[in-house]
């Protein structure tokens, strides 16, 4: 009978503790899912392409037919899709300035979410036009 009791509360300590435990994986997930972070060696990767007129205007036209549709036209987050988005597309032409190439470069080929990723539909050069684009857009 002892036994029997010690057993069901022990039952009871494992299944309080395991839910203990999710909750505080959940919360950890939810207060890091802004940080979105490249590893170390991508945030450092240099751009190759001068951001000159040869390589922002390219990067415009991919811009304008790839990302507008959810971060906007003018690169604000304010795209036709966004509003049907879980999570609101960046202010890119905000957020850019916080962030190196490399790290852009990395989260633009891998998609997080919503975000989809561009690895296969983009090539390198492309992408880097891209970044040279919204880095060129005035505050
Ligand atoms: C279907 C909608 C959608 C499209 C298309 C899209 N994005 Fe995004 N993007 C998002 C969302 C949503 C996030 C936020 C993801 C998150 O934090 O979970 C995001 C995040 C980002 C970030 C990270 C910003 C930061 O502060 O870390 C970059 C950079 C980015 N997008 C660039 C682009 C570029 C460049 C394109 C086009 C090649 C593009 N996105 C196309 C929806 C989209």
């Amino acid at each position: 009978m002892f036994l029997k009791n010690l057993i069901t509360r022990l039952k009871g300590f494992f299944l309080i503790g395991t839910i203990m435990f999710c909750l505080a994986i959940c919360i950890h997930n939810r207060a890091s899912a802004h940080e979105w972070k490249a590893p170390k060696d991508a945030v450092q990767k240099k751009n190759p392409i001068k951001s000159t007129k040869t390589s922002i205007d390219p990067g415009k036209k991919i811009y304008i037919q790839f990302c507008a549709d959810c971060h906007g036209k003018k690169v604000d987050g304010n795209g036709s899709m966004a509003a049907e988005l879980k999570i609101k597309p960046p202010d890119l032409k905000n957020r850019a300035k916080y962030h190196s190439d490399g790290d852009l470069f990395w989260k633009i080929q891998n998609g997080k979410g919503e975000m989809p990723p561009f690895r296969e539909e983009l090539q390198e050069q492309e992408i880097w036009n891209v970044i040279n684009y919204i880095k060129s857009l005035p505050e």
